[in-house]
């Protein structure tokens, strides 16, 4: 956790730092998913048919999606700012269709105009300097009739309530790498003002409300107020006991509840 992290310039470091010493002990949903293709990389991957698209992959860190999509059929490229995850993608997950580059999207301006049928973005946005100009961005990139397809947090749950609520009065550093905490209003305004058609879900459910979401707290709780110099094990303790009780038997329901948010946007 770095409290004085504010720009997307910053995070470099702390995402090569990541990446050395392996992903799986710093991005929670490679820790939540035992099966070889993690839940946001297999949602995304259902989503459409990939056969024969170009696609560009912003933010594809070490390269599982895009290794994914390129086996589908598409042509990818995946474009990331981390060295070191370029590095482990290129050796790592490697296909004839597959094109990796070392690159910062806050500084591409205009020279992937109209040149894909899709840009994708897991759990990438939410890490960038002004993120729906960058949406604008991606959405340049499209041929016609192109779309885009991210994934970020969704915080209009009960997981999103507890952690907003720590952020917003105590300043808590709740999360590692997060610029911006969206929800699914923010992203129908945007593609509604943009003349776009979005279709949005949410998944990771037992993140946003159940038993994932405690195994989360048991982690991050302590190492939240740890960072903020506060000791208070006993409330942590009585915290997640109180949550154990009521809300992991409260029926939560409706489009939100999933700690993942996908959303696509079509022209
Ligand atoms: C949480 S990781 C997600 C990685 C990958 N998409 C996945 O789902 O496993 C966010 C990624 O965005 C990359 N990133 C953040 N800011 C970037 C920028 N300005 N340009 C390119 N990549 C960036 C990071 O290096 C990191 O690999």
């Amino acid at each position: 956790m770095n409290r004085k992290v504010k720009t997307n310039r910053d995070l470099r470091k702390i995402y090569n730092g990541a990446f050395s010493v392996g992903e799986k002990q710093h991005f929670t949903k490679l820790v939540l998913n035992k099966k070889k293709i993690p839940s946001e990389d297999g949602e995304v991957l259902k989503q459409i048919s990939w056969r024969g698209k170009r696609v560009l992959d912003v933010g594809c860190g070490t390269g599982l999606f895009a290794y994914e999509a390129a086996k589908r059929g598409a042509r990818v490229v995946g474009v990331d700012y981390s060295e070191v995850a370029i590095r482990e993608a290129t050796a790592t997950y490697t296909h004839p269709h597959l094109e990796y580059r070392i690159e910062n999207i806050q500084k591409t301006a205009r020279k992937y105009k109209r040149m894909f049928d899709v840009v994708v973005s897991l759990g990438t946005l939410e890490h960038l300097d002004n993120p729906m100009e960058k949406l604008s961005l991606f959405s340049s990139f499209l041929k016609s009739g192109g779309e885009i397809i991210i994934t970020t947090p969704n915080w209009v749950n009960p997981r999103g309530f507890v952690l907003q609520t720590m952020l917003q009065l105590f300043d808590a550093p709740i999360t590692l790498a997060d610029l911006h905490y969206f929800s699914p209003r923010v992203f129908e305004k945007w593609a509604k003002k943009r003349h776009l058609k979005l279709s949005w879900r949410t998944f990771d459910v037992s993140w946003g409300t159940g038993a994932v979401m405690i195994a989360d707290f048991k982690r991050r709780l302590p190492n939240v107020l740890r960072d903020m110099n506060i000791k208070n094990d006993a409330g942590i303790q009585s915290f997640i006991a109180w949550l154990e009780t009521e809300a992991l038997t409260f029926p939560w329901k409706g489009k939100h509840v999933g700690a993942t948010g996908l959303y696509h946007f079509r022209k």
